[in-house]
């Protein structure tokens, strides 16, 4: 093969590899159909998950933001947010609390659930 053929093959092989990554770094975790997320439920696993830096009151602590915050109403950090927080973590963009370590040992349906109860939180206090 040519140089320059093989020069090709190696920017394709590369791309395609690419392309995987990010599919399944971006890919939205999906809870299971028919799921009705609980909020009663959300509050029991929020606190033995996420309550450590975001605070059992939802109003954050000094290892992370609080979610009771107009910068995660729904239209600005839709639901998809919080699937891709649990299983990715966050890059601190909005805070300097650091970057948000991924939390695998929760499941998309529980994730489902602590978001259902974060919303329903939020809308106690007006924002939504
Ligand atoms: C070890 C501390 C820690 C734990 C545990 C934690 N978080 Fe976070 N989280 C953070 C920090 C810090 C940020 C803010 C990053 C930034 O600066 O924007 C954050 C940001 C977020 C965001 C905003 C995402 C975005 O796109 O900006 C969501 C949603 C979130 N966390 C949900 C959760 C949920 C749900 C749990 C439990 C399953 C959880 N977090 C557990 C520290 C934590």
């Amino acid at each position: 093969m040519q140089k320059k053929h093989r020069q090709w093959l190696l920017v394709g092989v590369l791309a395609f590899f690419g392309t995987g990554v990010q599919a399944q770094n971006w890919q939205v975790p999906k809870p299971s159909p028919g799921l009705m997320p609980n909020p009663a439920s959300g509050k029991a696993l929020f606190d033995r998950n996420c309550a450590s830096c975001h605070g059992a009151d939802l109003k954050g602590s000094d290892k992370g933001p609080p979610l009771l915050h107009r910068i995660y109403e729904p239209s600005h950090h839709g639901d998809p947010a919080f699937q891709l927080a649990a299983k990715n973590g966050v890059r601190a963009h909005h805070w300097k609390f650091g970057d948000m370590a991924p939390v695998p040992q929760v499941t998309p349906d529980d994730v489902a659930h602590i978001t259902a109860y974060v919303r329903a939180e939020q809308r106690k206090v007006g924002i939504y």
